[in-house]
Protein backbone atom coordinates (compact mmCIF):
# COMPACT_ATOMS: atom_id res chain seq x y z
CA UNK A 1 0.00 0.00 0.00
CA UNK A 2 1.44 3.14 -0.95
CA UNK A 3 1.04 6.66 1.63
CA UNK A 4 -2.33 7.93 2.72
CA UNK A 5 -4.89 9.07 0.44
CA UNK A 6 -5.16 12.32 -1.37
CA UNK A 7 -7.98 14.92 -0.62
CA UNK A 8 -10.20 15.62 -3.33
CA UNK A 9 -9.96 19.20 -4.76
CA UNK A 10 -13.75 20.31 -5.36
CA UNK A 11 -15.26 20.40 -2.37
CA UNK A 12 -13.13 23.05 -0.60
CA UNK A 13 -12.83 25.08 -4.33
CA UNK A 14 -17.29 25.07 -4.01
CA UNK A 15 -16.96 26.13 -0.79
CA UNK A 16 -15.41 29.36 -1.74
CA UNK A 17 -17.36 30.28 -4.44
CA UNK A 18 -19.64 32.96 -2.59
CA UNK A 19 -16.58 34.60 -0.61
CA UNK A 20 -14.74 34.50 -3.89
CA UNK A 21 -17.90 36.35 -5.80
CA UNK A 22 -18.42 38.73 -3.16
CA UNK A 23 -14.94 40.06 -3.14
CA UNK A 24 -15.28 40.72 -6.75
CA UNK A 25 -17.89 42.90 -6.59
CA UNK A 26 -16.26 44.81 -4.37
CA UNK A 27 -15.21 47.00 -6.52
CA UNK A 28 -11.79 46.11 -7.26
CA UNK A 29 -8.27 45.70 -5.63
CA UNK A 30 -8.54 49.14 -3.52
CA UNK A 31 -12.11 48.66 -1.95
CA UNK A 32 -10.64 44.94 -1.27
CA UNK A 33 -7.84 46.22 0.68
CA UNK A 34 -10.18 49.10 2.45
CA UNK A 35 -13.31 47.83 2.93
CA UNK A 36 -12.98 44.24 3.68
CA UNK A 37 -12.48 42.28 6.69
CA UNK A 38 -8.85 42.64 8.22
CA UNK A 39 -8.01 38.63 7.78
CA UNK A 40 -9.05 39.69 3.97
CA UNK A 41 -6.48 42.84 3.78
CA UNK A 42 -3.65 40.73 5.56
CA UNK A 43 -4.35 38.15 2.79
CA UNK A 44 -4.16 40.51 0.07
CA UNK A 45 -0.97 41.98 1.35
CA UNK A 46 0.69 38.81 1.47
CA UNK A 47 -0.77 37.37 -1.82
CA UNK A 48 2.30 38.32 -4.00
CA UNK A 49 4.73 35.67 -4.31
CA UNK A 50 8.16 37.25 -5.02
CA UNK A 51 11.57 34.86 -4.73
CA UNK A 52 13.32 36.74 -7.02
CA UNK A 53 17.40 36.68 -5.02
CA UNK A 54 15.83 34.14 -2.53
CA UNK A 55 16.54 30.97 -4.59
CA UNK A 56 19.55 29.21 -3.56
CA UNK A 57 20.64 27.86 -6.87
CA UNK A 58 22.76 25.11 -5.26
CA UNK A 59 21.78 21.90 -7.52
CA UNK A 60 22.47 21.00 -10.70
CA UNK A 61 19.51 20.59 -12.97
CA UNK A 62 18.27 16.99 -13.41
CA UNK A 63 18.02 16.09 -16.79
CA UNK A 64 15.57 13.43 -17.12
CA UNK A 65 17.08 10.36 -18.94
CA UNK A 66 16.00 9.33 -22.24
CA UNK A 67 13.41 6.48 -22.33
CA UNK A 68 15.70 3.17 -23.46
CA UNK A 69 13.95 1.59 -26.61
CA UNK A 70 13.86 -1.62 -28.57
CA UNK A 71 12.81 -2.98 -31.73
CA UNK A 72 10.50 -5.35 -32.07
CA UNK A 73 9.50 -7.60 -34.39
CA UNK A 74 7.53 -5.55 -35.99
CA UNK A 75 9.53 -2.64 -36.59
CA UNK A 76 8.38 -0.67 -34.39
CA UNK A 77 10.18 0.95 -31.73
CA UNK A 78 9.28 -0.42 -28.02
CA UNK A 79 9.27 1.33 -24.32
CA UNK A 80 8.68 0.29 -21.55
CA UNK A 81 7.34 2.12 -19.13
CA UNK A 82 6.49 1.82 -15.29
CA UNK A 83 4.28 3.96 -13.53
CA UNK A 84 5.29 2.93 -9.54
CA UNK A 85 5.70 5.11 -6.49
CA UNK A 86 8.26 6.33 -4.63
CA UNK A 87 10.35 8.66 -2.66
CA UNK A 88 12.75 11.29 -3.10
CA UNK A 89 14.90 13.36 -0.83
CA UNK A 90 14.10 17.05 -2.26
CA UNK A 91 14.29 18.52 1.42
CA UNK A 92 16.39 17.37 4.68
CA UNK A 93 14.70 15.16 6.66
CA UNK A 94 11.39 12.97 5.57
CA UNK A 95 12.00 12.04 1.78
CA UNK A 96 8.76 12.94 -0.03
CA UNK A 97 6.39 10.53 -1.24
CA UNK A 98 6.12 9.93 -5.21
CA UNK A 99 4.43 8.58 -8.22
CA UNK A 100 7.18 8.26 -11.31
CA UNK A 101 7.85 6.23 -14.13
CA UNK A 102 10.64 3.64 -14.68
CA UNK A 103 12.17 5.95 -11.28
CA UNK A 104 10.59 7.59 -8.19
CA UNK A 105 9.11 10.88 -10.15
CA UNK A 106 8.44 12.27 -13.45
CA UNK A 107 9.17 10.42 -16.39
CA UNK A 108 11.96 9.36 -18.95
CA UNK A 109 11.83 11.61 -22.02
CA UNK A 110 10.65 9.59 -24.81
CA UNK A 111 12.49 10.40 -28.13
CA UNK A 112 11.41 9.22 -31.48
CA UNK A 113 11.10 10.43 -35.44
CA UNK A 114 8.57 10.61 -37.64
CA UNK A 115 7.47 8.16 -39.71
CA UNK A 116 8.34 5.80 -37.03
CA UNK A 117 6.02 2.99 -35.47
CA UNK A 118 5.92 3.62 -31.52
CA UNK A 119 4.69 1.07 -29.01
CA UNK A 120 4.80 0.95 -25.00
CA UNK A 121 4.16 -1.62 -22.79
CA UNK A 122 2.96 0.60 -19.99
CA UNK A 123 2.26 -0.66 -16.57
CA UNK A 124 0.34 0.57 -14.06
CA UNK A 125 2.12 -0.11 -10.74
CA UNK A 126 -0.34 1.86 -8.16
CA UNK A 127 -3.09 1.05 -6.16
CA UNK A 128 -5.50 2.80 -8.05
CA UNK A 129 -6.14 3.32 -11.51
CA UNK A 130 -4.45 6.07 -14.02
CA UNK A 131 -3.84 6.58 -17.48
CA UNK A 132 -0.93 8.31 -19.46
CA UNK A 133 -2.56 10.54 -22.41
CA UNK A 134 0.17 11.98 -25.31
CA UNK A 135 -0.71 15.19 -25.15
CA UNK A 136 -0.23 16.94 -28.55
CA UNK A 137 -0.23 13.95 -30.66
CA UNK A 138 -2.07 12.90 -33.77
CA UNK A 139 -3.08 9.58 -33.20
CA UNK A 140 -5.75 7.00 -32.61
CA UNK A 141 -8.65 7.77 -29.95
CA UNK A 142 -8.15 4.43 -28.39
CA UNK A 143 -4.16 5.25 -28.14
CA UNK A 144 -5.06 8.47 -26.73
CA UNK A 145 -4.65 7.67 -22.96
CA UNK A 146 -7.40 9.86 -21.96
CA UNK A 147 -10.77 8.86 -19.35
CA UNK A 148 -11.52 6.03 -21.47
CA UNK A 149 -8.18 4.24 -21.46
CA UNK A 150 -7.86 3.86 -17.72
CA UNK A 151 -5.31 1.58 -16.56
CA UNK A 152 -6.51 -0.64 -13.77
CA UNK A 153 -4.38 -1.16 -10.56
CA UNK A 154 -1.06 -3.53 -11.73
CA UNK A 155 -2.97 -3.56 -15.59
CA UNK A 156 -1.30 -3.18 -18.28
CA UNK A 157 -1.71 -1.24 -21.59
CA UNK A 158 -0.60 -1.38 -24.87
CA UNK A 159 -0.88 1.48 -27.14
CA UNK A 160 0.93 1.48 -30.59
CA UNK A 161 1.08 3.94 -33.57
CA UNK A 162 2.98 5.29 -36.39
CA UNK A 163 4.32 9.36 -35.30
CA UNK A 164 2.84 10.97 -38.52
CA UNK A 165 3.75 14.98 -37.29
CA UNK A 166 6.73 17.52 -37.74
CA UNK A 167 9.25 17.54 -35.19
CA UNK A 168 8.24 19.32 -31.63
CA UNK A 169 8.06 18.79 -28.24
CA UNK A 170 4.90 17.16 -26.19
CA UNK A 171 4.44 16.00 -23.15
CA UNK A 172 2.96 12.84 -21.35
CA UNK A 173 0.38 12.96 -18.83
CA UNK A 174 -2.15 10.88 -16.56
CA UNK A 175 -5.87 12.00 -17.68
CA UNK A 176 -8.28 9.93 -15.58
CA UNK A 177 -11.30 11.84 -15.12
CA UNK A 178 -12.02 13.47 -12.34
CA UNK A 179 -7.97 12.93 -10.99
CA UNK A 180 -5.55 14.25 -13.47
CA UNK A 181 -4.50 16.88 -11.06
CA UNK A 182 -3.68 14.74 -8.20
CA UNK A 183 -1.20 12.46 -10.25
CA UNK A 184 0.35 14.79 -11.96
CA UNK A 185 0.74 17.04 -8.68
CA UNK A 186 1.93 13.53 -7.35
CA UNK A 187 4.89 13.31 -10.11
CA UNK A 188 3.57 11.62 -12.89
CA UNK A 189 4.72 13.63 -16.14
CA UNK A 190 7.06 13.48 -19.10
CA UNK A 191 8.27 14.98 -22.42
CA UNK A 192 8.05 13.38 -25.65
CA UNK A 193 9.81 14.81 -28.25
CA UNK A 194 9.64 13.79 -31.85
CA UNK A 195 12.45 14.39 -34.30
CA UNK A 196 12.09 14.74 -38.58
CA UNK A 197 14.80 14.60 -40.70
CA UNK A 198 14.85 18.33 -41.55
CA UNK A 199 18.93 18.92 -41.23
CA UNK A 200 18.95 21.94 -39.04
CA UNK A 201 22.30 23.01 -37.60
CA UNK A 202 19.91 23.99 -34.34
CA UNK A 203 20.88 23.05 -31.04
CA UNK A 204 20.19 19.28 -30.41
CA UNK A 205 22.83 17.58 -28.47
CA UNK A 206 20.26 16.53 -25.70
CA UNK A 207 21.26 17.67 -22.11
CA UNK A 208 24.11 19.59 -23.54
CA UNK A 209 22.74 22.43 -25.69
CA UNK A 210 19.49 20.98 -26.01
CA UNK A 211 17.69 21.68 -22.52
CA UNK A 212 14.42 19.90 -21.41
CA UNK A 213 12.61 21.90 -18.70
CA UNK A 214 9.40 20.22 -16.87
CA UNK A 215 8.26 23.63 -14.97
CA UNK A 216 6.38 23.14 -11.96
CA UNK A 217 5.44 24.43 -8.82
CA UNK A 218 5.06 22.76 -5.67
CA UNK A 219 3.48 23.14 -1.90
CA UNK A 220 5.55 21.35 0.55
CA UNK A 221 3.84 20.80 4.09
CA UNK A 222 6.35 20.81 7.40
CA UNK A 223 6.64 17.42 7.04
CA UNK A 224 7.92 17.76 3.44
CA UNK A 225 5.08 15.73 1.95
CA UNK A 226 3.44 17.70 -0.76
CA UNK A 227 0.63 20.04 0.83
CA UNK A 228 -2.42 19.36 -2.24
CA UNK A 229 -4.68 21.30 -0.47
CA UNK A 230 -5.96 24.37 -2.48
CA UNK A 231 -4.71 27.53 -2.55
CA UNK A 232 -7.08 30.36 -0.35
CA UNK A 233 -9.39 32.48 -2.24
CA UNK A 234 -7.81 30.92 -5.29
CA UNK A 235 -9.99 30.17 -8.58
CA UNK A 236 -7.69 27.70 -10.01
CA UNK A 237 -7.21 25.06 -7.34
CA UNK A 238 -3.28 25.05 -6.04
CA UNK A 239 -0.31 27.35 -6.47
CA UNK A 240 2.48 26.19 -5.32
CA UNK A 241 5.39 28.62 -3.76
CA UNK A 242 8.44 26.46 -4.64
CA UNK A 243 9.28 26.03 -8.57
CA UNK A 244 10.39 22.82 -9.69
CA UNK A 245 12.08 22.05 -12.46
CA UNK A 246 12.46 18.47 -13.62
CA UNK A 247 12.21 18.15 -10.01
CA UNK A 248 14.72 19.92 -8.96
CA UNK A 249 14.73 22.67 -6.69
CA UNK A 250 17.00 25.57 -7.00
CA UNK A 251 18.72 24.61 -10.31
CA UNK A 252 21.67 25.58 -11.88
CA UNK A 253 22.71 24.53 -15.42
CA UNK A 254 26.54 24.75 -16.72
CA UNK A 255 26.27 26.15 -19.84
CA UNK A 256 29.42 24.61 -22.34
CA UNK A 257 28.49 26.41 -26.11
CA UNK A 258 27.16 29.83 -26.71
CA UNK A 259 23.40 28.80 -27.79
CA UNK A 260 21.52 26.84 -26.10
CA UNK A 261 18.12 25.50 -27.09
CA UNK A 262 15.18 25.11 -23.94
CA UNK A 263 12.40 23.10 -24.47
CA UNK A 264 10.05 24.83 -22.02
CA UNK A 265 6.72 23.54 -20.73
CA UNK A 266 4.47 24.64 -17.92
CA UNK A 267 4.28 21.34 -16.26
CA UNK A 268 1.73 23.03 -13.62
CA UNK A 269 -1.65 22.41 -12.39
CA UNK A 270 -2.72 25.93 -12.58
CA UNK A 271 -0.14 28.46 -12.32
CA UNK A 272 0.85 30.73 -15.44
CA UNK A 273 4.70 31.15 -15.72
CA UNK A 274 5.46 34.62 -17.98
CA UNK A 275 9.29 33.60 -18.69
CA UNK A 276 12.20 35.76 -18.86
CA UNK A 277 15.60 36.89 -18.66
CA UNK A 278 16.35 38.61 -14.70
CA UNK A 279 19.20 40.67 -17.01
CA UNK A 280 16.00 41.50 -19.68
CA UNK A 281 17.89 39.73 -22.34
CA UNK A 282 16.41 38.74 -25.60
CA UNK A 283 16.35 35.42 -27.02
CA UNK A 284 14.59 33.77 -29.95
CA UNK A 285 11.50 31.81 -30.13
CA UNK A 286 12.01 28.48 -32.31
CA UNK A 287 8.91 26.47 -31.83
CA UNK A 288 5.45 26.49 -30.01
CA UNK A 289 2.95 23.38 -29.13
CA UNK A 290 2.98 21.81 -32.42
CA UNK A 291 6.95 22.51 -33.86
CA UNK A 292 9.20 24.96 -35.46
CA UNK A 293 8.21 28.18 -36.99
CA UNK A 294 8.83 28.93 -40.53
CA UNK A 295 11.47 31.88 -38.88
CA UNK A 296 12.67 32.77 -35.32
CA UNK A 297 10.52 35.52 -33.31
CA UNK A 298 12.91 37.98 -30.84
CA UNK A 299 11.32 38.58 -28.00
CA UNK A 300 12.28 38.92 -23.91
CA UNK A 301 8.94 37.94 -22.31
CA UNK A 302 6.82 34.46 -23.01
CA UNK A 303 3.55 33.78 -21.05
CA UNK A 304 2.48 29.75 -21.06
CA UNK A 305 -0.18 28.92 -19.36
CA UNK A 306 -0.64 24.87 -18.08
CA UNK A 307 -0.33 22.22 -20.58
CA UNK A 308 1.75 24.95 -23.43
CA UNK A 309 5.27 24.20 -24.71
CA UNK A 310 8.10 26.58 -26.51
CA UNK A 311 11.38 26.02 -27.53
CA UNK A 312 13.74 28.87 -27.37
CA UNK A 313 17.46 29.86 -28.31
CA UNK A 314 19.23 31.48 -25.92
CA UNK A 315 22.58 32.99 -26.61
CA UNK A 316 25.29 33.36 -23.46
CA UNK A 317 28.58 35.35 -22.93
CA UNK A 318 31.49 33.13 -21.31
CA UNK A 319 31.66 33.21 -17.69
CA UNK A 320 28.79 34.80 -17.48
CA UNK A 321 25.62 34.28 -15.38
CA UNK A 322 21.97 34.71 -15.96
CA UNK A 323 18.52 33.35 -14.12
CA UNK A 324 15.43 32.30 -15.50
CA UNK A 325 12.42 34.26 -14.07
CA UNK A 326 8.50 34.19 -14.34
CA UNK A 327 7.97 37.64 -13.96
CA UNK A 328 4.00 39.09 -13.76
CA UNK A 329 1.81 38.39 -16.03
CA UNK A 330 1.28 40.54 -18.58
CA UNK A 331 -2.41 39.49 -19.35
CA UNK A 332 -4.87 37.30 -19.06
CA UNK A 333 -6.65 38.47 -15.18
CA UNK A 334 -8.37 41.45 -14.75
CA UNK A 335 -9.54 42.83 -10.81
CA UNK A 336 -8.05 40.91 -8.34
CA UNK A 337 -8.16 37.84 -9.93
CA UNK A 338 -4.58 38.03 -10.87
CA UNK A 339 -3.20 38.67 -7.17
CA UNK A 340 -5.11 35.64 -6.06
CA UNK A 341 -3.86 33.40 -8.55
CA UNK A 342 0.07 34.05 -8.82
CA UNK A 343 -0.34 36.29 -12.12
CA UNK A 344 1.69 39.21 -9.62
CA UNK A 345 4.44 36.87 -8.74
CA UNK A 346 7.93 37.04 -9.62
CA UNK A 347 9.62 33.84 -9.16
CA UNK A 348 13.54 32.73 -10.36
CA UNK A 349 13.48 29.61 -11.85
CA UNK A 350 16.65 28.45 -12.54
CA UNK A 351 20.20 30.22 -12.81
CA UNK A 352 22.49 29.39 -16.46
CA UNK A 353 26.23 29.71 -15.84
CA UNK A 354 28.59 30.16 -18.60
CA UNK A 355 32.23 28.44 -18.78
CA UNK A 356 34.97 30.61 -19.54
CA UNK A 357 34.52 29.63 -23.16
CA UNK A 358 31.87 28.49 -24.95
CA UNK A 359 31.70 25.97 -28.13
CA UNK A 360 29.80 27.63 -30.96
CA UNK A 361 29.21 25.55 -33.89
CA UNK A 362 24.94 25.55 -33.93
CA UNK A 363 23.14 28.37 -35.61
CA UNK A 364 19.22 29.96 -35.39
CA UNK A 365 18.37 29.04 -39.28
CA UNK A 366 16.63 31.55 -41.60
CA UNK A 367 14.45 28.94 -42.62
CA UNK A 368 13.32 26.30 -40.07
CA UNK A 369 9.68 24.58 -40.04
CA UNK A 370 6.50 24.91 -42.27
CA UNK A 371 3.88 27.88 -41.34
CA UNK A 372 0.62 26.57 -40.97
CA UNK A 373 -1.80 27.06 -44.01
CA UNK A 374 -5.37 26.62 -42.45
CA UNK A 375 -6.27 30.40 -42.56
CA UNK A 376 -7.53 30.29 -45.84
CA UNK A 377 -9.43 27.28 -45.74
CA UNK A 378 -12.92 26.61 -46.54
CA UNK A 379 -14.59 25.54 -42.94
CA UNK A 380 -16.86 22.68 -43.08
CA UNK A 381 -18.56 23.21 -39.80
CA UNK A 382 -17.90 26.53 -37.56
CA UNK A 383 -18.58 26.05 -33.68
CA UNK A 384 -18.40 28.40 -31.37
CA UNK A 385 -17.50 27.38 -27.12
CA UNK A 386 -17.91 29.31 -23.81
CA UNK A 387 -15.96 28.60 -20.60
CA UNK A 388 -17.01 29.60 -17.37
CA UNK A 389 -16.88 29.56 -14.07
CA UNK A 390 -14.44 25.94 -12.63
CA UNK A 391 -16.51 23.17 -15.06
CA UNK A 392 -18.51 24.42 -17.53
CA UNK A 393 -18.19 24.92 -20.88
CA UNK A 394 -21.20 26.53 -23.09
CA UNK A 395 -23.35 25.99 -20.21
CA UNK A 396 -22.26 22.02 -20.14
CA UNK A 397 -19.95 19.86 -18.07
CA UNK A 398 -18.11 16.64 -18.81
CA UNK A 399 -20.28 13.39 -18.97
CA UNK A 400 -18.10 10.51 -20.08
CA UNK A 401 -21.10 8.87 -21.70
CA UNK A 402 -21.87 12.41 -24.04
CA UNK A 403 -20.28 12.69 -27.34
CA UNK A 404 -20.72 16.56 -27.91
CA UNK A 405 -20.59 16.84 -31.58
CA UNK A 406 -18.51 14.73 -34.97
CA UNK A 407 -16.44 15.77 -36.87
CA UNK A 408 -16.01 14.39 -40.80
CA UNK A 409 -12.89 13.09 -40.98
CA UNK A 410 -10.95 14.88 -44.07
CA UNK A 411 -12.52 18.53 -43.03
CA UNK A 412 -11.14 21.82 -41.94
CA UNK A 413 -13.45 22.95 -38.37
CA UNK A 414 -13.07 26.89 -37.41
CA UNK A 415 -13.48 26.55 -33.39
CA UNK A 416 -14.42 30.12 -31.86
CA UNK A 417 -13.52 29.97 -28.35
CA UNK A 418 -13.95 32.64 -25.64
CA UNK A 419 -13.07 32.62 -22.00
CA UNK A 420 -16.83 33.94 -20.64
CA UNK A 421 -15.60 35.30 -17.31
CA UNK A 422 -12.46 36.88 -15.77
CA UNK A 423 -10.88 33.49 -14.53
CA UNK A 424 -7.82 31.57 -16.07
CA UNK A 425 -8.66 29.58 -18.68
CA UNK A 426 -7.09 28.08 -22.25
CA UNK A 427 -8.04 25.53 -24.59
CA UNK A 428 -6.59 22.00 -25.56
CA UNK A 429 -7.90 19.65 -28.18
CA UNK A 430 -6.43 16.22 -28.48
CA UNK A 431 -5.75 14.62 -31.91
CA UNK A 432 -4.96 17.86 -33.68
CA UNK A 433 -2.56 20.62 -33.58
CA UNK A 434 -4.85 23.66 -34.85
CA UNK A 435 -3.76 27.41 -36.28
CA UNK A 436 -4.90 30.87 -34.20
CA UNK A 437 -6.32 32.23 -37.11
CA UNK A 438 -7.27 35.70 -35.45
CA UNK A 439 -8.08 37.01 -32.20
CA UNK A 440 -11.15 39.48 -31.90
CA UNK A 441 -10.90 39.78 -35.44
CA UNK A 442 -7.00 40.32 -35.53
CA UNK A 443 -3.88 38.49 -36.23
CA UNK A 444 -2.75 36.90 -33.75
CA UNK A 445 0.62 37.73 -31.65
CA UNK A 446 3.66 36.46 -33.16
CA UNK A 447 3.94 33.66 -29.95
CA UNK A 448 0.75 32.73 -31.62
CA UNK A 449 1.74 31.93 -34.83
CA UNK A 450 2.88 28.91 -35.11
CA UNK A 451 0.89 25.05 -34.51
CA UNK A 452 -0.50 24.78 -31.31
CA UNK A 453 -2.91 22.64 -29.43
CA UNK A 454 -3.12 24.36 -25.87
CA UNK A 455 -3.88 28.40 -25.84
CA UNK A 456 -4.43 31.13 -23.06
CA UNK A 457 -8.31 32.38 -23.40
CA UNK A 458 -7.71 35.87 -22.48
CA UNK A 459 -11.42 37.00 -20.94
CA UNK A 460 -13.60 38.24 -23.34
CA UNK A 461 -11.38 37.83 -26.36
CA UNK A 462 -12.47 35.53 -29.22
CA UNK A 463 -9.77 32.90 -30.68
CA UNK A 464 -10.39 31.60 -33.86
CA UNK A 465 -8.80 28.23 -34.06
CA UNK A 466 -8.46 26.40 -37.81
CA UNK A 467 -7.80 22.66 -37.43
CA UNK A 468 -7.93 19.79 -40.02
CA UNK A 469 -9.05 16.20 -38.76
CA UNK A 470 -7.28 13.58 -40.49
CA UNK A 471 -7.21 10.17 -40.14
CA UNK A 472 -8.61 7.57 -37.23
CA UNK A 473 -12.18 7.57 -37.84
CA UNK A 474 -14.21 6.54 -34.76
CA UNK A 475 -17.51 6.62 -34.18
CA UNK A 476 -17.48 5.96 -30.67
CA UNK A 477 -14.43 6.01 -28.57
CA UNK A 478 -14.09 10.42 -28.03
CA UNK A 479 -11.18 12.52 -28.08
CA UNK A 480 -11.30 15.30 -25.48
CA UNK A 481 -11.27 19.68 -25.69
CA UNK A 482 -10.98 21.10 -22.20
CA UNK A 483 -9.48 24.00 -20.07
CA UNK A 484 -5.81 22.30 -19.35
CA UNK A 485 -6.35 24.30 -15.48
CA UNK A 486 -6.44 21.07 -14.17
CA UNK A 487 -8.91 21.68 -11.11
CA UNK A 488 -10.84 23.15 -14.09
CA UNK A 489 -10.89 20.19 -15.94
CA UNK A 490 -10.88 17.54 -13.21
CA UNK A 491 -14.49 19.38 -12.13
CA UNK A 492 -15.58 18.78 -15.56
CA UNK A 493 -14.87 21.73 -17.81
CA UNK A 494 -14.16 19.45 -20.73
CA UNK A 495 -16.14 17.80 -23.59
CA UNK A 496 -16.13 15.18 -26.03
CA UNK A 497 -16.05 14.56 -30.03
CA UNK A 498 -15.48 11.83 -32.15
CA UNK A 499 -13.82 11.73 -36.36
CA UNK A 500 -16.20 9.94 -38.14
CA UNK A 501 -15.54 8.86 -41.64
CA UNK A 502 -17.87 9.34 -44.78
CA UNK A 503 -21.48 7.90 -43.85
CA UNK A 504 -20.78 7.28 -40.62
CA UNK A 505 -22.64 9.27 -37.16
CA UNK A 506 -22.24 9.35 -34.02
CA UNK A 507 -21.86 6.21 -31.72
CA UNK A 508 -21.88 5.43 -28.05
CA UNK A 509 -19.23 5.42 -25.79
CA UNK A 510 -18.67 2.21 -24.49
CA UNK A 511 -18.75 2.21 -21.10
CA UNK A 512 -15.61 1.90 -18.93
CA UNK A 513 -15.80 -0.41 -15.64
CA UNK A 514 -14.21 1.25 -13.51
CA UNK A 515 -15.19 -0.98 -10.45
CA UNK A 516 -11.44 -1.77 -9.57
CA UNK A 517 -10.07 1.91 -10.86
CA UNK A 518 -9.97 3.03 -7.25
CA UNK A 519 -7.41 1.54 -5.18
CU1 LIG B 1 -2.58 17.62 -21.51
CU2 LIG B 1 -6.36 16.39 -22.32
O1 LIG B 1 -4.45 16.96 -21.85
CU1 LIG C 1 -3.90 16.43 -24.61
CU1 LIG D 1 -10.47 26.95 -16.84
Amino acid sequence: MYGPRLRTNIAPMKRRTALKWSLIGAGGAGALVLGGAGTVAYFWADARLDTVGKVAFDTPLAVPPLAESTRDASGARRFDLEIQSGTVAFKDGRETETWGLNGAFLGPTIRAERGEEVAFAVRNGLDEGTSIHWHGMHLPAVMDGGPHQEVAPGGDWAPQWTIDQPAATLWYHPHPHGRTATHVYRGLAGMFIIDDDADLNLPRTYGVDDVPMIVQDRKFNDDNQFDDTNTFLSSQGLLGDEIMVNGTLGPYFDVTTRLVRLRLLNGSLSRLYNFGFGDGRPFSLIATDGGLLPSAWETDRLQLSPGERVEIVVAFEPGETAVLRSHAADEGYTGPLGRLNGGDDTLDICEFRAAASLDDATEVPETMGAAPDLADAEPAEERSFTLTGFNQINGESMDMQRIDFGVREGTVEVWEVKNGDGYLHNFHVHDVQYQVISVDGEEPPPRLRGWKDTVQLVPQRRYRLAMRFTDYTDPNLPYMYHCHILAHEDSGMMGQFVVLGEGESIGEVPVVDSAHSHG
